[in-house]
């Protein structure tokens, strides 16, 4: 059988720091509301010359490097975001002009979810045989459409981008199993107005219109809390494992509340579970690759690990997914990197 383990992954975030001091500055707001209702602290937000497009071609370069590949390698490109540079081209071609090479480009929306699915669909091409090398990125600049005058949602979002490669193996690593979900009823709940082909013509006919992201955040953290334990819990039992086999969860990281609520489903203690939102805020598409990035870079993941990857957003969207870290049976010969491996070899 045919599997697509994670061979490169990075990450990249913007310099800039916005901490809760800086914050209880601009509305009215405290440190010790900010922490105690969400976790964080501060969060990295883009500056004049960061875009998309830079953090994600960061994060990609790290990925290929740690993977030992040239961009011109790749077969395939998949980028999760909400937030692209331009709605046309794709976000994925932007990148791939900053990283060279011919492959497939395209990107995939399903907002905070958006990695695990674009996870999903990546690992779909690489085990039917399709494709043998493909990038995947989650990048999301939320703070562009931030209201730093609305003290409800500005707390919340940060940015960046986090890459990972997948590459074939005929050992079990890389993404087990899947669970995709979507409430399009509840996209009411969280969304940003305009930014598309519909465009209202006045303010009359639409007296809500504002440019800015809206979230019903109760409405959202209700539904995150069931989506997020009962998606990760099922992910885990679509994989043939216990909650007892599970090493680490690698949640999205929107809320420590959440991420609790999360943790405790699955049974699983605290250090077992990684935790950054402290740091970075929620960076919508980014938040699971740059934890997964870290959580590998702080010595956390070892060869044949299972991560249970969950995460939800706009959409109403949920995603989850288990990963058996490491790169077990993947073929580093420079002949498997340049000719396709005929489907169900390893
Ligand atoms: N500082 C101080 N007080 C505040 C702030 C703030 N920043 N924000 C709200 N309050 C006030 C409210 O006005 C309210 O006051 P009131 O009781 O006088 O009306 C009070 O605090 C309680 O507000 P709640 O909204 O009930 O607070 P809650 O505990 O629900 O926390 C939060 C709000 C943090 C937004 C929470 O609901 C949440 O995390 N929801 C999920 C949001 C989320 O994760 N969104 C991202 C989805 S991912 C994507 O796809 C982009």
């Amino acid at each position: 059988m045919r599997y697509a383990a994670i061979t490169g992954w990075g990450m990249a975030v913007p310099e800039r720091v916005l901490t809760n001091a800086d914050l209880e500055r601009m509305v009215e707001t405290s440190d010790d509301w900010i922490v105690s209702r969400t976790g964080i602290k501060e969060r990295r937000i883009v500056g004049p010359n960061d875009s998309t497009t830079s953090l994600a071609t960061a994060a990609a370069r790290q990925a290929l490097d740690r993977a030992g590949l040239a961009a011109d390698q790749i077969d395939l490109i998949v980028v999760a975001t909400c937030t692209p540079d331009q709605f046309l081209v794709s976000q994925a071609c932007l990148i791939q002009a900053e990283l060279g090479g011919t492959a497939g480009a395209f990107d995939l929306g399903a907002a905070c979810a958006g990695f695990v699915y674009a996870l999903s669909t990546a690992s779909q091409f690489v085990r039917g045989g399709c494709y043998d090398r493909v990038l995947v990125i989650g990048v999301d600049t939320l703070t562009r459409f931030v209201d730093y005058t609305d003290r409800t949602t500005c707390i919340l979002f940060g940015d960046g981008a986090g890459a990972v490669v997948l590459e074939p193996t005929d050992e079990p690593r890389g993404l087990l199993s899947t669970v995709l979900g979507a409430d399009g009823a509840g996209h009411k709940h969280l969304y940003i107005p305009g930014w598309g082909a519909f465009v209202p013509e006045s303010a009359e006919i639409f007296p809500e219109y504002r440019p800015y992201l809206q979230m019903n955040g109760n409405e959202v953290f209700r539904f995150a809390v069931r989506v997020m334990g009962d998606a990760a819990a099922e992910a885990v039992d679509r994989a043939g494992l216990a909650f007892g086999d599970i090493d680490m969860l690698i949640p999205h990281q929107a809320n420590l509340r959440i991420i609790d609520a999360a943790a405790r489903r699955l049974d699983l203690p605290r250090e077992k579970v990684w935790v950054n939102v402290d740091r970075y805020g929620n960076t919508s598409a980014a938040s699971i690759p740059i934890a997964l990035h870290e959580a590998e870079a702080a010595g956390e993941l070892h060869e044949g690990n299972n991560l249970a990857l969950v995460a939800f957003g706009g959409g109403l969207a949920w995603a989850a997914g288990v990963v058996r870290w490491g790169t077990a049976g993947v073929c580093r010969d420079p002949e498997c990197r340049r000719l396709p491996l005929p489907n169900g070899a390893g």
